[in-house]
């Protein structure tokens, strides 16, 4: 992993959170002291320094030496630096902790492949390659506490439905252990945008009994029947099907150097058409009321208010000497993005069809924002694209019905007021409503 994936997971635990995490654990074993207690990714192993902790020992696996103090440790823990996935101690009763976040693309491919293979060597359970670390982080927490052993993790909720952690799911089912998983109501963590839950994975379980709620800072919890919150189910996940489907916005690669204002637009000479196609990155800046994005509406919102709107047609096989002058000006900025340097020719993407329809993957309240594309920009990034062949009145229809459809009750929460839905629960909705 590199060192700047490393610093960024190092999101401390606050204290206060530490305590009610220990109170949890305590209360699932009435308040006995645990014998000993596996802490895997420690940082300043906080766990161990709560006035809530009780235990026999402690061990803290931590990568980063920069972040072990022994100053202040108590006399019965001890960290040891090293790799946790690595670790290979005496099982524990208790692993707690608050494992690090790290998407996989940004884990070296040889570790991420010799972990997973050691896990699945231990549990039977192959994990996938596009799994977070932190539900890597949550198996190896299973396989180091012994039969009867307890795992209480503060981890984001999402891995509840993730399609990424589907295999971990399938293994605690099969296990029969107990799970509870509490999403937390309050920023625990205010910069980060996830929602942060506490897991309880009680090994003494026989019955696969799983339990869902929200949980305050101060402890109190209200359990839900599903992870939605709410007593709908959350919404399945879909691959695309025939007539109508949904794609995610295209990446060509560093918006900065691929989606370009209309300032920078005029100052290179690029011409529409030839050069540069309408483009939205995001569709945060639309009245809640718009239904349709037109040639006036992306002027207004998008054009004249500086906003990157001009995705550079580098796609195509020809490019004006103003294009390429332009590609020239961008240096060698391109190799900061892994999609261009990728590329046998930085520049030259696939390009993605106009779609008949713009989707906001990201919303508050009840719905994404959904507009009719009449002036065929090309969906980027987070925008998702709908594909549909539909007559001009069929695809109104269908634009209405998705922004009256009730998406906040079927989705877990993405951060506190934040919904995100994935582009495969959206084809999943979309072929709900089929023709
Ligand atoms: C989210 S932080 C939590 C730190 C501390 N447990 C807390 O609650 O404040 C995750 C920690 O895991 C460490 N880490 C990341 N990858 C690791 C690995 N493979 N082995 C051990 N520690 C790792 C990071 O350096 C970081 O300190």
């Amino acid at each position: 992993m590199k060192a700047e994936h490393l610093q960024r997971c190092q999101v401390a635990t606050p204290p206060d959170v530490v305590d009610l995490l220990w109170d949890l654990a305590l209360a699932q074993r009435d308040g006995v002291v645990f014998p000993s207690v596996l802490d895997l990714g420690a940082g300043d192993a906080r766990f161990a320094r709560s006035a809530k902790a009780r235990f026999a020992r402690y061990v803290g696996v931590e990568q980063d030496r920069h972040k072990i103090t022994r100053a202040g440790l108590p006399q019965a823990a001890q960290v040891v630096q090293g790799d946790a996935m690595a670790w290979r101690g005496n099982k524990a009763s208790l692993s707690i902790g608050n494992p690090p976040f790290i998407r996989s693309a940004h884990l070296d491919p040889l570790w991420r492949t010799a972990v997973l293979d050691r896990l699945e060597h231990e549990s039977g359970t192959r994990l996938k390659d596009t799994a977070n670390v932190f539900v890597l982080f949550m198996l190896q927490a299973l396989l180091r506490t012994r039969d009867d052993g307890l795992v209480v993790q503060l981890v984001p909720f999402e891995w509840v439905t993730r399609p990424s952690a589907a295999e971990f799911r399938a293994y605690l089912h099969e296990q029969r252990w107990d799970v509870q998983v509490y999403r937390f109501d309050a920023d625990i963590f205010p910069r980060v945008l996830t929602t942060a839950s506490v897991v309880i994975i009680d090994k003494r379980g026989t019955k696969g009994r799983w339990s869902f709620g929200e949980i305050g800072r101060n402890g109190t919890v209200r359990t839900f029947t599903s992870p939605s919150g709410t007593a709908k189910s959350v919404l399945p996940y879909a691959d695309r099907d025939g007539n109508v489907h949904a794609l995610r916005g295209l990446s060509p690669g560093g918006q900065e150097i691929f989606v370009l204002t209309e300032q920078q637009r005029l100052y290179y000479g690029l011409k529409k058409r030839r050069d540069v196609a309408p483009c939205v990155t995001s569709l945060r800046r639309l009245a809640k009321d718009t239904e349709v994005l037109d040639a006036e509406t992306f002027l207004r919102d998008f054009v004249q208010v500086g906003a990157r709107c001009w995705l550079i047609r580098s796609d195509k096989a020809h490019w004006s000497p103003e294009l390429s002058a332009y590609l020239d000006s961008v240096g060698t900025r391109w190799k900061r993005y892994s999609t261009c340097t990728n590329r046998s020719e930085w520049a030259r993407y696939v390009s993605h069809p106009a779609p008949a329809l713009l989707v906001s993957s990201g919303f508050v309240g009840k719905a994404p924002k959904v507009v009719v594309n009449e002036i065929g920009a090309v969906a980027v990034g987070s925008v998702y694209a709908v594909l549909t062949q539909r007559s001009k009145p069929k695809l109104a229809k269908l634009a209405s019905r998705l922004r009256a459809y009730d998406f906040s009750r079927r989705l877990v929460h993405h951060s506190n007021n934040l919904r995100k839905i994935e582009v495969r629960q959206l084809n999943a909705v979309l072929q709900r409503f089929g023709d």
